[in-house]
């Protein structure tokens, strides 16, 4: 297929969905891309085991973030979601960058329109936008702060007490973080449907089984949840805890894609996933898992699809991002 026939593909389906040869080794042909394109691969938490072990870093939100605003390759390819990959183009207009399924979405994104969210902003015209990183673009230029899981406290805090504060697009977040600061922040009412898709009732029952397990949260889950919780962090935070604390066992509330590096970095610790409330497999992120080993391969090789933005709007979404970077540089947050 060439490159044309390629691209006509990508703009009917918004993925890449070309065969490749079965005789292929992926591994070997995405390492040889990478030094061919100096490309730089970047994978979050949530991808497939194969995609996390071909990249070149692994992180959070803010990881990827900061990653992406100090890398010296010509092409990003972002094995993550598409706020994401935007995140990376918003701080490097020059370079090319690729997500390897453009439907990759977020529901927690989704769940915050433009339109919607402006008219709410004026609604509120004394108080400053602090919005988590899982939004588009557009939310992003309508905000004055962005944050993610791994800094949030830390950038509310670099607010004065009483400026009255806007948090988007996640309620659950929003709460945990008006109950941490003692803000009474106005909440948009968005969430993320992996992390509320789980069952404090299936808990409590593998917590029963499993009396010495931890139960670890992501603060994007319900305060019920959150409640029962041993630890709540952003995806670096629950592996780092994992990593030092001195428990065996843990009941891992979010999304199943980060068990890989847990189990990787402590072999001889039992991860259980907390399991949703229905018998699918919903605490695997849909958005996340569009992506494959074989899309990424392919998304290299044609150097589609890529994600590209409007210039205004680029400018007008990265001072809230180089806000974000600039108080954790200054508070010595790595994601
Ligand atoms: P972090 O990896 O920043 O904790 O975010 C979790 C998430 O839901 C990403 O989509
Ligand atoms: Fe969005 Fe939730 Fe998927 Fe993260 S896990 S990408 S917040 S839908």
């Amino acid at each position: 297929m060439n490159i044309v026939e390629a691209k006509e593909k990508i703009f009917e389906k918004g993925f890449l969905d070309i065969e490749t040869d079965v005789h292929l080794d992926l591994f070997a042909a995405i390492e040889n891309l990478k030094k061919k394109k100096n490309a730089i691969v970047l994978a979050h938490y949530y991808q497939e085991p194969d995609i996390q072990d071909v990249a070149d870093y692994i992180g959070d939100s803010l990881g990827l973030a900061q990653k992406a605003a100090q890398t010296d390759a010509d092409m990003i390819v972002f094995a993550g979601v598409h706020f994401m990959a935007e995140t990376a183009k918003i701080l490097n207009p020059s370079k090319k960058v690729l997500l390897p399924d453009l439907k990759a979405g977020c529901s927690l994104a989704d769940s915050a329109p433009a339109p919607l969210f402006k008219r709410f902003k004026e609604q509120h015209p004394d108080h400053l936008v602090i919005s988590y990183i899982n939004c588009s673009a557009e939310i992003k230029a309508l905000s004055d702060i962005i944050c993610t899981s791994s800094n949030a406290e830390k950038i509310i805090e670099s607010v004065p007490a009483e400026q009255p504060i806007i948090f988007a697009p996640d309620k659950n977040l929003g709460a945990y973080l008006n109950k941490k600061t003692g803000r009474n922040m106005v909440l948009w009412n968005g969430a993320c449907m992996v992390h509320e898709i789980f069952s404090l009732e299936k808990i409590t029952k593998l917590k029963i089984r499993h009396p010495k397990a931890k139960l670890i949260a992501h603060p994007e889950c319900e305060e019920a949840v959150l409640n029962k919780a041993d630890y709540i962090g952003s995806t670096t935070q629950l592996l780092k805890y994992t990593q030092t604390d001195t428990a065996q066992e843990y009941i891992v509330a979010t999304e199943t894609g980060i068990l890989h590096q847990m189990q990787q970095s402590t072999p001889h610790k039992t991860f259980i996933p907390a399991p949703p409330n229905n018998s699918c497999a919903c605490n695997d992120c849909p958005h996340m898992k569009l992506n494959t080993l074989e899309k990424l391969y392919l998304c290299m090789e044609y150097e589609l699809p890529e994600l590209t933005m409007k210039e205004d709007l680029r400018i007008a979404a990265k001072q809230p991002i180089d806000r974000m970077l600039a108080i954790s540089k200054a508070a010595g947050l790595i994601g």
